[in-house]
């Protein structure tokens, strides 16, 4: 879905001038410097509560209202932070129920960030007052085209009012007690709840093994954060109803269900710090590449900000390698490819003290133009204008992969079976890179997404089902569509309930033509081979043990009892084709059955070959080709086509390490 929220690609970032309220010399300066940089926009007042509001009731805008009007002056947009992040002392030291009480009941102190209650009505109450005045004085200044709420929600919080509110959340959703008594299978171990009040917030030295009740309390974080948020937008919504809103996601961050959250957004917007040329750079791509992707599709293609990454090193990490030159600009050109319409940083520049000082940011602690970042981000600005054509195009893969969040929760959280290899995001990944590699666009959604838009949905790993998805399964086959499942599909219900009479669950044994009797768990280094197609691969980590009652079987086990067993089958149900793959595997086994079952699709590869190591990506009529080698790349093209960055006409490219070129 194409959707434009400015003429050109954001260039950026975090900006706290709010830190520098002392030097306002610092503050031309930076002006100065954002035009040499070719930045075109600024976050700012991300983390400025205290700067806003030093006092209770006592306001100071001024330092906002200079900064917003040198911003404007200089040309520059401005997304608008809400400064909900991190709080005065001194509301924590008047209030103490706005500060996260921990699992063991203990309230923390003032102090780092992220650190509040989310369901504290006086919090809530001083965020929408804060978050009103900022509207209300800045609703009509030029500069401001956007909000930025406030920072990478996350965490949770076991206070009392998040208890009460726990347990408010659980009658909502389960009506009444025995329900919740069945739901949470509670007659196992003598756990059958009488009263409301006996349910706590689960911990390590409480409730932690009722699976189905650590999935409720992962559920209720997740509303939470949304409730939130809205409460944080609602006076933004009234004030300024033509800004669009967003918040800065973390990656595939497990503590908020993202695939709800985008329901209430304008536009995504995420924070990507791959940790680039530290051994495993094409790995740190191909996730790179997927994240975009998950992103991308949260809004049905829609483009995406990319709202914060570092323009050289991190300080997080144990040792903060610097990337190789040009390497930040080129991951910034992926972003782009895969749909984000912005490139912006942190930080714009280098705080002189506190936790973050050594991390990476526009302008160093020298506080010049004359450095290679600087003129890196300096020449990546000035090729982002030439990428104009893209902005605001949207797109969708004619495959889709299938990440859903609570699916995410729901295997990492069972005991059983292999407790050691269930890493769902890893599988996922696995089962993307053969597409990656062939410049294939792939959609990444959860299983209450559209399947009906796709050839192809591959859903590795879809141990839980949500409500509908064994109808929804059923139906895109029926009517012609291509499903691929795997091992421990179909396993549990929303509450991880065991379905009952076979796996996979109900009628999914008649869309696969299977049932699934045991599944084997293959410690490290033991592996059993399957032979598909006349070829032998590796199974690892997990076999699913089949009985065919239908499906052609084109691969089976070699070894252990379950030797011949089925282990690749597919079956004609309806119009359509349901495969199963029931062995984990490496990337050889995936990357050939990919390309038998997509034999004849059009998927919308490039027409030219690929190199190893390359990866290209098509976005409006635009293809970007990426050189993530570790020595240059040489792309044939298939016609003449003219590089939008060189602006030359051309039928070959060569690219240097970290090379990035966008031909139409
Ligand atoms: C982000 C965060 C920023 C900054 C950055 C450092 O996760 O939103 O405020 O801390 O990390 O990498």
């Amino acid at each position: 879905m194409d959707k434009k929220f400015f003429d050109y690609i954001i260039h950026g970032g975090d900006y706290n001038p709010d830190q520098w309220i002392n030097t306002p010399e610092i503050w031309d300066e930076d002006m100065r410097l954002m035009n040499l940089a070719n930045v075109n926009s600024a976050t700012v007042g991300i983390f400025a509560w205290s700067m806003l509001e030093p006092e209770e009731g006592v306001y100071n805008f001024e330092w906002l209202d200079k900064i917003l009007d040198k911003l404007h002056a200089n040309g520059k947009d401005v997304i608008l932070a809400t400064p909900s992040g991190a709080r005065p002392a001194w509301l924590a030291q008047k209030y103490p129920e706005v500060l996260r009480v921990n699992e063991n009941g203990i309230r923390n102190e003032y102090g780092v960030r992220h650190n509040h209650c989310l369901t504290s009505p006086v919090y809530r109450e001083k965020v929408r007052k804060i978050n009103t005045l900022l509207a209300q004085k800045y609703k009509d200044h030029p500069a401001v085209k956007m909000w930025h709420i406030s920072n990478e929600y996350s965490g949770e919080c076991h206070c009392e009012l998040c208890q009460e509110a726990f347990r408010d959340w659980l009658k909502a959703h389960y009506k009444s007690l025995d329900e919740l008594n069945e739901k949470w299978w509670n007659g196992f171990w003598s756990h059958q709840m009488t009263d409301w009040s006996q349910i706590n917030s689960p911990k390590d030295r409480g409730e932690n093994h009722v699976v189905a009740m650590k999935l409720a309390w992962k559920r209720f974080v997740s509303d939470s954060h949304i409730s939130f948020y809205e409460n944080e937008i609602a006076p933004l919504r009234e004030i300024t109803p033509d800004i669009p809103i967003t918040t800065n996601f973390m990656r595939m961050y497990d503590g908020i269900d993202y695939q709800d959250f985008a329901k209430h957004l304008d536009l995504i917007s995420w924070d990507n710090y791959p940790g680039w040329d530290r051994g495993e750079t094409g790995k740190e791509a191909l996730c790179a590449a997927f994240v975009h992707d998950t992103f991308r599709s949260m809004r049905d293609g829609q483009p995406f900000f990319l709202m914060e990454s570092t323009p050289s090193i991190v300080n997080w990490h144990e040792v903060n390698k610097i990337p190789k030159p040009h390497r930040q600009a080129q991951s910034s050109v992926q972003a782009v490819a895969h749909g984000a319409d912005s490139v912006q940083y942190f930080q714009w520049r280098k705080s002189r003290g506190g936790h973050e000082k050594f991390h990476g940011a526009v302008v160093d602690h020298c506080g010049h133009e004359n450095t290679r970042v600087f003129r890196e981000v300096s020449q990546l600005g000035a090729d982002l204008r030439k990428l104009s054509d893209v902005v605001g195009k949207g797109y969708n893969g004619k495959v889709a992969i299938v990440y859903d969040w609570q699916n995410s929760w729901a295997t990492s959280v069972f005991c059983g079976y292999n407790n050691n290899e269930r890493d769902y995001f890893s599988e996922c990944v696995k089962w993307y890179k053969p597409f990656y590699e062939r410049g294939i666009a792939v959609d990444i959604i959860p299983m209450d997404g559209d399947f009906s838009k796709y050839d192809l949905v591959i859903a590795p790993f879809l141990y839980m089902l949500k409500d509908g998805t064994i109808d929804r399964i059923e139906s895109y086959v029926n009517g012609g569509g291509q499903f691929v499942a795997t091992y421990l599909t179909g396993i549990v219900d929303e509450d991880d309930l065991c379905y009952l009479g076979g796996f996979p669950a109900d009628r999914l044994k008649d869309v696969f033509g299977l049932w699934c009797e045991e599944t084997d768990s293959l410690p490290e280094g033991m592996t059993n081979t399957v032979e598909y197609n006349g070829k032998e691969y590796t199974a690892i980590n997990f076999c699913d043990i089949l009985h065919s009652t239908g499906a052609e079987v084109l691969g089976t086990y070699k070894a252990d009892f379950y030797k011949e067993n089925p282990a690749v089958t597919v079956n004609g149900y309806g119009k359509g084709k349901a495969y199963y793959v029931a062995f984990a595997n490496e990337d050889e086994f995936i990357g050939d059955f990919i390309k038998d079952i997509t034999d004849g699709l059009d998927l919308g590869a490039p027409e030219f070959s690929i190199p190893d190591g390359v990866s290209v990506r098509k976005r409006g009529d635009c293809t970007f080709i990426l050189n993530f080698a570790e020595s240059e790349r040489t792309v044939t093209l298939d016609k003449e086509y003219t590089n939008l960055i060189t602006d030359e006409k051309t039928e070959e490219i060569t690219l240097p390490v970290c090379g990035y070129a966008v031909i139409k």
